[in-house]
């Protein structure tokens, strides 16, 4: 008998060490491709959002307390793949809670968000593995909360949540990869640059999704999904929205040159 997509997802969520968050994910993600994993109709409701399980470390601090490093030294460049697994290994639990949260959505939705966190925890096993050649181990260094905090604040809302998670803090990504590509160019460091090559190119994918879904709602909902975008922005991600914006690829991942314009206006205005 197939068991349940929603509990699947729990156990993944909770699941506290690395190596349990990433076997779990990846069985989760395989049973449900073999078809052994279904979203029941008779569900009970989400419980409530909390803190996913995680390992013990890295540490979680203030962002401010995170020091920035060259890239120049092999001790900066670890700092920095550690920042970016330190973003996959979350983006494992945003992708589960995705999935967990939000009921009675077409099967389309729960198949794209299990998609995406086996993307993810495949980004953070190719940094982890980077790491080591590196001599480190993922929990070296400080990270912070931040993008686990956007998934409790839009708990209670599927469409925020698209707007926020995928459309604003995943997308940000898809903004910066391509300067960090050519700073890790500028040092030699290519081994690093073909994993960074992957994460960009799968990540518009993600985004994509977060613009299909948050489409979706807002059609459900009878509401304009610009004047709706532009809201939540203001509401939630006035400290979290940075520019300048990668047009090309937010385009490709479902921004329209309505939402690019406004972006670009928002800038302006939250200064
Ligand atoms: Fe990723
Ligand atoms: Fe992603």
């Amino acid at each position: 008998m197939p068991g349940s997509l929603f509990e699947a997802a729990r156990a993944c969520l909770d699941a506290a060490s690395v190596a349990a968050k990433l076997d779990a994910t990846f069985a989760a993600t395989a049973a449900f491709g073999r078809g052994e994993l279904v979203v029941p109709d008779d569900a009970p409701a989400p419980e409530p959002v909390r803190m996913p399980g995680r390992p013990a470390r890295p540490q979680l601090v203030h962002p401010r307390g995170l020091p920035r490093r060259g890239l120049g030294s092999v001790q900066g460049r670890a700092a920095f793949i550690h920042a970016i697994a330190h973003i996959e290994f979350n983006a494992i639990d945003l992708a589960w809670d995705a999935v967990y949260r939000f009921r009675g959505m077409p099967a389309q939705y729960y198949a794209d968000w299990v998609s995406c966190a086996r993307d993810e925890a495949r980004h953070f096993a190719m940094l982890q593995a980077r790491l080591r050649t590196m001599g480190h181990a993922y929990g070296d260094f400080d990270a912070h909360n931040g993008l686990w905090e956007m998934a409790e604040k839009t708990a209670h809302d599927g469409l925020a949540r698209m707007a926020l998670v995928p459309r604003v803090l995943e997308a940000r990504g898809l903004d910066v990869t391509p300067g960090m590509i050519r700073r890790l160019q500028d040092v030699g460091d290519t081994a690093t640059v073909e994993i960074l090559e992957v994460i960009l190119r799968e990540e518009v994918a993600h985004v994509a999704a977060g613009s299909r879904w948050f489409r979706w709602y807002c059609e459900r909902a009878g509401v304009a999904p610009l004047p709706t975008f532009r809201r939540l922005l203001a509401e939630y991600a006035r400290a979290v929205l940075y520019g300048p914006f990668n047009h090309e690829a937010r385009s490709r991942a479902g921004f329209s040159a309505d939402e690019l314009r406004m972006l670009e206006e928002s800038l302006l205005t939250t200064d």
